[in-house]
């Protein structure tokens, strides 16, 4: 499968924020990746359903929602309605992590989870099965435009291990500090959604970064 790339909207333009969807609608990119905290789980707070609702209203593909907040499961339903293709919510935010699992796809969505930086991939081997995604964050949660952590492609191969021959069609997205520099190694680990807001967004053309990182080809055998 050719890897796909998720634009995040925290580093859009929020005042014109419709041009930004038209350009993600026109672009090469899959999803739209819509970031949600809550200032408690993370120490900032992005936006919410007004906002997620505009850009359900424009947007022409799947939208990708990671949840960086507190008891995510009060939520879901109107995620959902609000036009939630994939909710990814934080291990480290799920006391019941199985039930919250279920109750996503209860609702009618891919189920992800994201796994903090400091949260072993090992974490995920109860679950693993029951996953669509995992996100594993290379940078702390909270803000974009932050320096990619190095330990993620360790984490990245130790996932793919993990689900082999028990989840074959698990996404394995990488979430921070992405940008041409790292992308082709993320691909080579094993990485399927390539998450970017900078490298995107503060690039002269967004379009064209979006291409750029879509049309990485990954010549080397995955390991
Ligand atoms: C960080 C968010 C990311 C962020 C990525 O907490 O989950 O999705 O927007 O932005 P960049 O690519 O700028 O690190
Ligand atoms: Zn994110």
């Amino acid at each position: 499968m050719k890897h796909l790339i998720s634009p995040s909207i925290l580093s859009a333009d929020f005042a014109n924020l419709k041009d930004d969807v038209d350009m993600i609608n026109r672009s090469n990119a899959d999803w739209f990746h819509v970031d949600i905290m809550d200032g408690v789980f993370v120490p900032n707070i992005s936006f919410g359903f007004p906002v997620l609702s505009a850009i359900n209203r424009y947007a022409m593909k799947p939208l990708d929602v990671h949840l960086m907040i507190v008891e995510p499961d009060r939520y879901l339903q109107q995620f959902r309605d609000y036009g939630a293709h994939n909710i990814t919510v934080h291990f480290e935010a799920c006391t019941h992590l199985h039930r919250t699992i279920q109750a996503i796809k209860d609702v009618g969505c891919k189920a992800g989870v994201a796994l903090n930086p400091h949260t072993p991939v090992a974490m995920l081997s109860e679950v693993i099965e029951d996953l669509d995604l995992v996100l594993i964050m290379s940078v702390n949660p909270g803000f974009g435009g932050q320096q990619f952590i190095e330990n993620t492609y360790q984490k990245i191969r130790q996932l793919k291990a993990l689900a082999a021959g028990k989840n074959d069609s698990l996404l394995i997205e990488v979430d921070g500090g992405i940008n041409l520099g790292n992308a082709g190694e993320l691909l080579r680990a094993g990485t399927d959604v390539l998450v970017a807001g900078n490298a995107i967004f503060s690039a002269k053309d967004p379009e064209d970064a979006i291409d750029e990182l879509k049309n990485i080809s990954v010549s080397n055998i995955r390991i």
